[in-house]
């Protein structure tokens, strides 16, 4: 971005890949209920405008199906936006048709405008090279340059991610910068003790993670809703919680090949249903009454946890350890966040949910390494897999 900076933009039409894919309140339709990612994108935004380009700015949200779908709408992204800035951010209720060429067109140097949802068009995620670099070739159109500040999503190869840095001068923005930069340093030269703490729903989605990092730490904590999969491994009954079957054949394997650097939760609280008014009890983990289902874990779980997090000398966290967004299952990711806090060492928080259950839970957000804005694009730089986006802005 510096670079593109240095050649001067006043007057220039620059397409900025953000990624805006914020969560909303689930009681409140329409109410952003954490801006973290919105916020990360800031600087790049601002230094565009101050340099008097025209910005033009493209997410994705959510995953519709390739056609609009008022579900999925940016336009309260758009106000967001706008509040943060401190000046209005215009929304074009289209992404390539008409009301983006007209405002597209009609932008001031300085002026913003966010393009609505890249996923109401099949174009920007289609697998057909053909199809995305036709829907690449449009968004293309509106602009000279091209910056990708959306780490978010640099492990997509979509249209906007991938191919547009095919079509126009391309350039990395700051945010993406720097979370590589911190992301390299994990992989590549973690200090020791290395301490990994996974959560989330599902143990098939961190397999490759598990897989890659079991050489490289010390230890592996496993809580959310992925723990349920490995205690039924270790023989245990899980009553009603969430199970994947297919999985713990896999999750017995891993156990044996981790010789004890994976950790468990030893006790759970297990709810009647999945509600915040739901009758529960914390539970030894080995003890899941049949009618229950684990949505935290318990008070000696977050102390086992703390107790090897406060040991590290470099601890990567992705995923929640419980249904944190009901106040009664939120224990045991506020516990972990803190100890995470305390350490003497370098943290790195990967993650859309763990990032939002940082802010969610009042955490102080400076006490981390880093807080990435990159879920799945964290997990799988870890993994060691090529990026998508990154690939396309080093070519
Ligand atoms: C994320 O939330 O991890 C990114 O915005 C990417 O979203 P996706 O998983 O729907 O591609």
């Amino acid at each position: 971005l510096d670079d593109l900076l240095g050649e001067g933009v006043s007057g220039r039409r620059v397409l900025v890949r953000a990624d805006l894919n914020v969560p909303f309140d689930k009681q409140n339709p329409g109410v952003i209920s954490d801006d973290g990612r919105a916020r990360a994108v800031l600087p790049t935004l601002i230094a565009l405008r101050d340099a008097g380009a025209r910005v033009i700015v493209m997410s994705h949200l959510g995953r519709p199906k390739g056609a609009p779908d008022p579900k999925f709408t940016l336009a309260p992204v758009a106000t967001r936006l706008g509040e943060l800035l401190g000046s209005p951010v215009v929304f074009a209720s289209d992404t390539v048709g008409p009301d983006a060429a007209a405002k597209a067109g009609a932008l001031e140097d300085g002026e913003v405008l966010l393009l609505e949802n890249l996923r109401f068009n099949q174009g920007e995620t289609s697998k057909d090279d053909a199809v995305r670099a036709a829907f690449a070739g449009e968004l293309a159109k509106f602009a000279d340059f091209y910056v990708d500040d959306a780490f978010g999503a640099v492990h997509r190869k979509h249209a906007s991610v991938h191919d547009v840095p095919a079509i126009l001068p391309h350039y990395a923005g700051g945010l993406v910068i720097k979370e590589v930069d911190v992301l390299k340093k994990v992989t590549e030269h973690p200090e020791q003790p290395y301490v990994v703490v996974l959560g989330g729903s599902k143990v098939s989605d961190k397999l490759a993670v598990i897989k890659a990092l079991l050489p490289k730490v010390d230890k592996l904590l496993v809580g959310g809703g992925m723990c349920f999969t490995f205690l039924k491994a270790q023989g245990h009954e899980v009553g009603k919680s969430l199970l994947e079957d297919e999985m713990v054949a896999t999750c017995r394997d891993l156990l044996s090949e981790a010789q004890g650097r994976i950790v468990l939760p030893v006790d759970v609280v297990a709810a009647t249903e999945f509600s915040a008014d739901a009758d529960s009890v914390t539970v030894p983990a080995s003890e899941i009454p049949a009618d229950r289902l684990g949505l935290d874990i318990g008070p000696e779980s977050v102390a086992l946890f703390a107790g090897a997090i406060g040991g590290a000398k470099t601890v990567f966290w992705n995923g929640p350890m419980g249904v944190f967004e009901l106040a009664p299952f939120a224990a045991g990711t506020r516990g972990v966040a803190e100890a995470i806090t305390k350490i003497d060492g370098f943290s790195v928080v990967g993650g859309g949910d763990s990032a939002a259950a940082v802010r969610t839970l009042g955490l102080d957000e400076t006490a981390f390494g880093h807080i990435s804005t990159g879920g799945g694009a964290s997990l799988e730089y870890l993994e060691g897999k090529t990026l998508p986006g990154i690939e396309a802005l080093e070519k």
